[in-house]
């Protein structure tokens, strides 16, 4: 058994990580034959990313997906800690699982992803549902399920190993991708931010980034295979290679997988804090990075942004902002948007509107603050009351919407390219697919189209997607 520990995981120190390879152990390769999984995802990105690696990982052990709860044998949730109600859907799922398992006490039920980090929800998972739950991997050691969930089965007890600190990266994991024609790539785990309302940082560890060659390689290997796109996936992925003092960062590494030809480059997220004059001279140079850059701004408030620790004012934002659109031709920029930070008055929430008034988003998510135990700013005294947190997020939803329309009203009569993705699952005669400005465009077309990128031409325009055409 072991438990999580915010102490050791907020702490920080200079190691280098090693790599290891992945392997399966001889005895557990197709021990679990004829059995089935489930694997429900909550969370980001990253999340979703791992989640491709647990499957394939279990399919190795034998274990076959289902798309149904009631009919595996094993339930994963792969979940995440976010905000409050990212904890109550996965505790919420919980009592559906408890009713399947009383019919059929043979269930092997499991957690991982970043809740399994937290010291509170694993000491309610060991005295609430200690019935209920088999076993418990943390985020840094996804690779041990099969170990575990192994163990939790032979000596019938719950098993939880969950590392308080990263460990090595682990390269070769088994992928079971859920596109042929978009993927993700990690290129750096954990996040050294430590943005005062955020839990990242402790349930994801030090950022450690992945050398170049392991990324490079995986780019090239999608290449060949056909993929269309690639996603960088990491918290902060302007932090890329910082922690191996090599002098290669993001813009280097974005420039390199540039030349792989792959036809299209995508990166999440970026902090506006790090984003450098070279890395904006990259994405402006190669055609194949997307005209299309997540810069979450979090505030349009100087003393929010502080108390936030964002390290960036207003001003320095809307630099950063114009410049981007200057250099990159037709970019779209999307945002992440937090209203009621505790005390945020409403001449402050106000200047977050400001702000959204000038950049005009293509795409924000906006959210309510949700204190997260062991976060400081869980504990600033918070005077402003739910009602008027919902009643901001509100008025920012509408400003926000009101521009999406908008951006994507002049599109109209346009032709854009599309990544063609598959048949619309609303309508079954049109296709679907994304522009480059990663906006949904939904079209007629033959199906042979799909995992092609086309032209459509745009003709109407809604708050969330598009309408297209496609003339052969
Ligand atoms: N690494 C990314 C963010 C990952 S979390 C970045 O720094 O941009 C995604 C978004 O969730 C954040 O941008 C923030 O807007 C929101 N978020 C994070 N913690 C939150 C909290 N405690 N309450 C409300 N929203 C939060
Ligand atoms: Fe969280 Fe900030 Fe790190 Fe993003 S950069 S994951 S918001 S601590
Ligand atoms: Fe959630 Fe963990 Fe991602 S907290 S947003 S799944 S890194």
């Amino acid at each position: 058994m072991l438990l999580p520990n915010y102490m050791e995981a907020k702490t920080r120190n200079k190691k280098i990580y090693q790599k290891e390879q992945y392997h399966l152990a001889k005895h557990l390769k197709n021990k679990y034959q004829g059995k089935t999984f489930y694997l429900k995802t909550y969370g980001c990105q990253m999340n979703e990313h791992d989640s491709e690696n647990i499957k394939a990982i279990l399919c190795e052990m034998g274990f076959k997906e289902v798309d149904e709860i009631e009919k595996a044998d094993l339930i994963l949730l792969n979940t995440c800690s976010i905000r409050e109600n990212a904890h109550n859907k996965a505790f919420g799922i919980l009592g559906r699982i408890k009713h399947l398992k009383q019919q059929r006490k043979d269930i092997l039920v499991g957690l991982c992803g970043c809740m399994a980090q937290e010291e509170d929800v694993v000491k309610t998972i060991m005295e609430k549902y200690h019935h209920l739950i088999n076993f418990v991997v943390g985020t840094h050691n996804l690779y041990r399920i099969p170990i575990i969930l192994d163990k939790s089965i032979e000596n019938r007890q719950q098993e939880i190993e969950v590392f308080s600190r990263e460990g090595n990266i682990i390269e070769d994991m088994p992928i079971s991708r859920n596109s042929k024609y978009k993927a993700y790539v990690n290129i750096i785990y954990g996040c050294d931010k430590f943005c005062t309302y955020c839990i990242v940082p402790y349930t994801r560890g030090k950022q450690h980034s992945r050398d170049k060659e392991d990324i490079l390689k995986e780019v090239t290997e999608l290449v060949k295979q056909g993929y269309q796109e690639v996603t960088l996936l990491g918290q902060n992925v302007n932090a890329y290679g910082k922690d191996l003092d090599k002098g290669y960062g993001l813009s280097e590494l974005l420039e390199d997988v540039a030349k792989t030809n792959i036809p299209r480059i995508r990166f999440v997220t970026s902090h506006p804090w790090d984003f450098t004059d070279d890395m904006i001279k990259v994405i402006s140079k190669y055609s194949n990075i997307m005209p299309s850059i997540h810069l979450p701004v979090q505030s349009g408030n100087d003393r929010i942004l502080k108390l936030m620790g964002r390290r960036y004012t207003k001003e320095e934002y809307l630099t950063l902002f114009h410049k981007l659109k200057k250099a990159k031709i037709n970019c779209a920029i999307s945002t992440d948007i937090i209203v009621g930070f505790p005390g945020e008055s409403e001449a402050e929430f106000l200047d977050t509107l400001s702000l959204v008034k000038e950049c005009k988003f293509d795409n924000a998510f906006t959210f309510i603050f949700s204190p997260r135990k062991g976060t400081p700013a869980a504990k600033l005294y918070d005077d402003i009351t739910l009602e008027e947190k919902e009643e901001r997020l509100q008025r920012l939803n509408n400003l926000v919407n009101k521009y999406f329309l908008e951006n994507n009203k002049k599109l109209i009569g346009k032709t854009v390219d599309v990544l063609v993705e598959g048949v619309s699952l609303k309508d079954s005669n049109l296709l679907f697919g994304y522009t480059d400005t990663n906006k949904l465009i939904n079209f007629k077309g033959p199906k042979d189209l799909i995992g092609q990128i086309i032209p459509v031409q745009v003709m109407e325009a809604k708050t969330w997607s598009l309408d297209g055409e496609y003339h052969v």
